[in-house]
C-alpha cells in the first residue's frame, strides 16, 4: 500500500432494484470492485467494500404499476435476488445494503437538511407536466408521444429507446401521460437545485489538474462535461415513491433518486461499522469507486460537489469506470430481455461461478464496449481454464499422487533451468500487483494466469513422466517444485477465481496464504501430504453451449415480431366493394425462376394462372432464390397493367406480406387448389 493511504473504501455502483443483475453489470462493475477488495484483503489491507440496491427512482414506479403491485413489492422481490446472486458468484461485499432502509432514509435527509440549512441549494418554481385524470405531476419518463427524431410513437419524456436520442418531453409530438393516457396540462411546481456551475472550478481543479491519471474515458467525459459549463441540477421530484424532501412545504416532493443513490454509500458503511466515519472523513482513506460509464457523471461530478457542498468528507480517489459489454453482437437490454441473467446463469452452470467471472474479466470493457459471445465463453474455458490451468494444476497433483502416493518429495540441488523458473514466477508478483492497482484488471488476469503456464511449460519441458524411469530422484525436485507453483497459482487466482484458488488450496491440503507470499518456493514443505486430486475446470460441450444460442435466438425472433407489430403501417382510406371487385387475383404456380442479368433484385417468374402461362418480373432476388420458388403456389394480381422491366414485359404482380422489420413472405394457399382459383 502507498504511505499516504492507511484504508480503502471500495463501492459498486448500486444496482437500481428494478430487475435482475446481468453480465453487462457483472462485467462494468462488480467483477472488478471484487478483485481490488480481495487483492486488498489478501494483502492484509484495512478494506471495505460497500454495495447495495438502489431503490427509488421513476423505472421502479412504472414497473409496480404495469404489474399491479407496490414499489415495495417490486423491491423487496428484486433486492433479495440481486443480494443472493452477488453472494453465490462470489462477490465478497462487506455490505449489501438497500436505499429503502431506515438508515439511510435517515442519512439521505440529514444530507440534505444540512445543505437546504446552510443555503447551499437555490429554489426554483417552474411548469411541469401535470396529469389531471391521475392527480400527479408526471416526471420525464411517464409522458410518451413520437419522437421528433425518428418518428417512433413510444418515446418518452427522455429518451427514444428507438434511436438512442436524448429527449425533453417539450420534443415530443402528441405528448400524453404513460399513467392514464390523457393530455398532460403544464402546473407549476417548485423544487430545490444544487448550482452544479459554483463548483466548477473545485472540480476543475481537483480533476482536471489532480487527476490526470484517470481513465482517459473518465477523464475526458469530465472535461467535456466541465468545458460544456455546469447547470443547477434538481435534486428533487414530484413523486410518491423515495425519500420525503425533509422541509416544510414539500409535501408530495422527494429527494431525486441520484441525490439519495450514492448517499447510499455512506448508509451502507454507517450499517457496516460504527466506525464508519474513519472511512469517510480521514484524508488516509483511499474511496474507490466502481461504476459504468453511463454513471460517470453522477460519480465524478454530482456527488463530488454534493460532498463538497457538506464538507467533512472525502472525495474519491480514482473513479475507474468501465465501458459497456455487449451481447452477441447487439446492446443489453433489460426491457428487451437481450441479458444474460446473473441468477440463471447460476441455475444453469452450477460449480462454473469461476468460469463466468474469468471470461468476463478477461474480456472486460476496459477501455471500450466489448462483445460476450457464448463461444468464446466456451473456447476461455476449454483452451484457457481447463488446457492450462487446470492441466497444470491436475498433472501436478495426480503425479505426486501416483509416485509418492501423495507425500511432498525433497528437492534436491537445482539445475539453472529449475532456479530460471522459480524466478521468472516470482517476477509476475510485480506487475500483477501494479495492474491490479491502476486497475488493468484484464493485464493482471493474464499475469495470474501466466504461473500456470509456466507451470505447464516447466513440466512439459522437465518431461517427470519420462525421467522417472531413467532419474527418479531428479523427478521429486522436479515434483516438488510444480506443487510450489500449484500453490503460487493459488494464490494468484485468488482475487479473480476464488472458488479455484480454495479447491487448489483443498486438494493441496494447506491453509491460505497471505499475498506476501506470492513467488515464494517454499510453500508445500516437503514430507507434507497433499489431499485427494479432483478436476479443477470441466470441458464445456458444443449442445451446451447451442442450447444457449437457442435460447437467445427465441428471445430475438419474439423481440422482432414485438417491434414489428408495434411499427404496423396505418391503415390506408376506405374504399367500396366496388373497387376490391376490380382486382383479379388468382391462385398461380410458380413453374420457373431465374435472375435478370446485371440486376441485383429482379427475377424473372414464369408463372400458371389457369388462364395462362406468364412472366411476371419481382423485385425479390434479394430474398429468394430461384430454387426456393419453382414449384410453389402463390397469389398473383393477373389484371395489372402489363409492364416492361428490362426488356422483359412483366403482366401480373406477385403479392406478399412484409412486416416493418422488412421479414418478406409469399402468400400462398393454406393447401393445393387448382391454378387460376380465384381470390375473393
Ligand atoms: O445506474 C445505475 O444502475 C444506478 N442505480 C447506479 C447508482 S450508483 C450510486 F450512486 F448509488
Ligand atoms: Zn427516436
Amino acid at each position: 500500500m502507498t504511505e499516504k493511504y492507511k484504508r480503502y473504501l471500495v463501492t459498486s455502483a448500486l444496482p437500481y432494484a428494478n430487475g435482475p443483475v446481468h453480465i453487462g453489470h457483472l462485467a462494468g462493475v462488480y467483477i472488478p470492485s471484487d478483485i481490488y477488495t480481495r487483492y486488498l484483503r489478501l494483502k492484509g489491507c484495512d478494506v471495505i467494500s460497500v454495495c447495495g440496491s438502489d431503490e427509488h427512482g421513476v423505472p421502479i414506479t412504472i414497473k409496480a404499476r404495469k404489474e399491479g403491485i407496490t414499489p415495495q413489492q417490486v423491491v423487496d422481490r428484486y433486492h433479495q435476488l440481486i443480494k443472493t446472486s452477488f453472494e453465490r458468484l462470489g462477490i465478497s461485499f462487506d455490505i449489501y445494503s438497500r436505499t429503502s432502509s431506515p438508515v439511510h432514509a435517515e442519512t439521505a435527509s440529514a444530507f440534505f437538511r444540512k445543505l437546504y440549512d446552510e443555503g447551499k441549494f437555490i429554489e426554483r418554481t417552474s411548469e411541469q407536466y401535470y396529469d389531471t385524470e391521475a392527480q400527479t405531476f408526471l416526471a420525464d419518463r411517464y409522458i410518451v408521444g413520437t419522437c421528433p427524431k425518428c418518428g417512433n410513437d413510444r418515446a418518452y419524456g427522455d429518451q427514444c429507446e428507438k434511436c438512442g436520442s436524448t429527449l425533453s418531453p417539450d420534443e415530443l409530438i402528441e405528448p400524453h401521460s404513460a399513467v392514464s393516457g390523457s393530455v398532460p396540462e403544464k402546473r407549476m411546481t417548485k423544487h430545490w437545485y444544487l448550482p452544479l456551475n459554483e463548483y466548477e472550478d473545485f472540480l476543475r481543479r481537483w480533476i482536471l489538474d489532480g487527476h490526470k491519471e484517470w481513465k482517459t474515458n473518465v477523464y475526458g467525459q469530465c472535461k467535456s462535461w466541465l468545458d460544456g459549463g455546469l447547470q443547477p441540477r434538481a435534486v428533487s421530484r414530484d413523486l410518491d415513491w423515495g425519500i420525503p424532501v425533509p422541509v416544510e412545504g414539500a409535501e408530495g416532493k422527494v429527494l431525486y433518486v441520484w441525490f439519495d443513490a450514492p448517499i447510499g454509500y455512506i448508509s451502507a458503511t454507517k450499517e457496516l461499522t460504527p466506525d464508519w466515519e474513519k472511512y469517510w472523513k480521514s484524508d488516509d482513506t483511499k474511496m474507490v469507486h466502481f461504476i459504468g460509464k453511463d454513471n460517470i457523471v453522477f460519480h465524478c461530478i454530482v456527488f463530488p460537489s454534493m460532498l463538497k457542498a457538506h464538507g467533512g468528507f472525502i472525495l474519491p480517489e480514482n473513479v475507474p469506470a468501465n465501458e459497456f459489454l455487449n451481447l452477441e453482437g447487439d446492446k443489453i437490454s433489460t426491457s428487451r430481455n437481450w441479458a444474460i441473467w446473473l441468477h440463471e446463469y447460476l441455475d444453469e452452470f452450477p460449480g462454473k461461478e469461476d468460469v463466468l467471472r474469468y471470461v468476463l474479466c478477461a474480456n472486460a470493457p476496459e477501455t471500450k464496449d466489448n462483445d460476450f459471445t457464448w463461444k468464446d465463453f466456451q473456447s476461455r474455458n476449454n483452451s484457457e481454464l481447463v488446457a492450462v490451468l487446470g492441466n497444470f494444476v491436475n498433472r501436478a497433483l495426480v503425479l505426486t499422487t501416483k509416485y509418492y502416493n501423495g507425500v511432498v518429495p525433497v528437492a534436491g540441488e537445482l539445475t539453472d533451468y529449475d532456479r530460471a523458473t522459480l524466478a521468472e514466477m516470482a517476477a509476475v508478483k510485480g506487475s500483477l500487483e501494479n495492474n491490479i492497482e491502476t486497475y488493468h484488471f484484464r493485464e493482471a488476469l493474464k499475469d495470474a494466469m501466466n504461473i500456470a503456464r509456466i507451470g505447464n511449460k516447466y513440466l512439459a519441458d522437465t518431461e517427470p513422466w519420462k525421467v522417472v524411469k531413467s532419474d527418479p530422484k531428479r523427478v521429486e525436485t522436479i515434483l516438488h517444485i510444480a506443487l510450489q507453483i500449484t500453490a503460487n497459482t493459488a494464490i494468484a487466482i485468488e482475487p479473480f477465481m476464488p472458488f479455484a484458488a480454495a479447491k487448489i488450496l483443498r486438494m493441496l491440503a494447506v491453509d491460505r496464504f497471505g499475498w506476501e507470499r506470492l513467488g515464494a518456493s517454499d510453500l508445500v514443505p516437503a514430507g507434507h501430504t497433499i489431499g485427494k486430486p479432483e478436476l479443477l475446470f470441466e470441458k464445456i460441450e458444443d449442445d451446451v453451449i447451442q442450447r444457449q444460442l437457442d435460447k437467445l435466438a427465441v428471445i430475438k425472433a419474439a423481440n422482432l415480431a414485438a417491434e414489428a407489430s408495434q411499427n404496423v403501417e396505418q391503415q390506408k382510406d376506405t374504399i367500396a366493394f366496388d373497387d376490391f371487385q376490380k382486382m383479379d387475383i388468382r391462385v398461380a404456380k410458380i413453374l420457373a425462376a431465374e435472375k435478370i442479368a446485371k440486376t441485383k433484385k429482379l427475377l424473372k417468374l414464369t408463372v400458371d394462372t389457369g388462364i395462362d402461362q406468364r412472366e411476371i418480373v419481382s423485385g425479390i432476388a434479394d430474398r429468394f432464390t430461384p430454387e426456393e420458388l419453382i414449384g410453389r403456389q402463390v397469389l398473383v394480381l393477373v389484371n395489372l397493367e402489363p409492364r416492361e422491366m428490362k426488356g422483359i414485359l412483366s403482366n401480373g404482380m406477385i403479392l406478399m406480406a412484409e412486416d416493418a422489420a422488412g421479414t418478406l413472405r409469399l402468400l400462398q394457399p393454406d393447401g393445393e387448389v387448382s391454378n387460376g382459383a380465384v381470390v375473393r
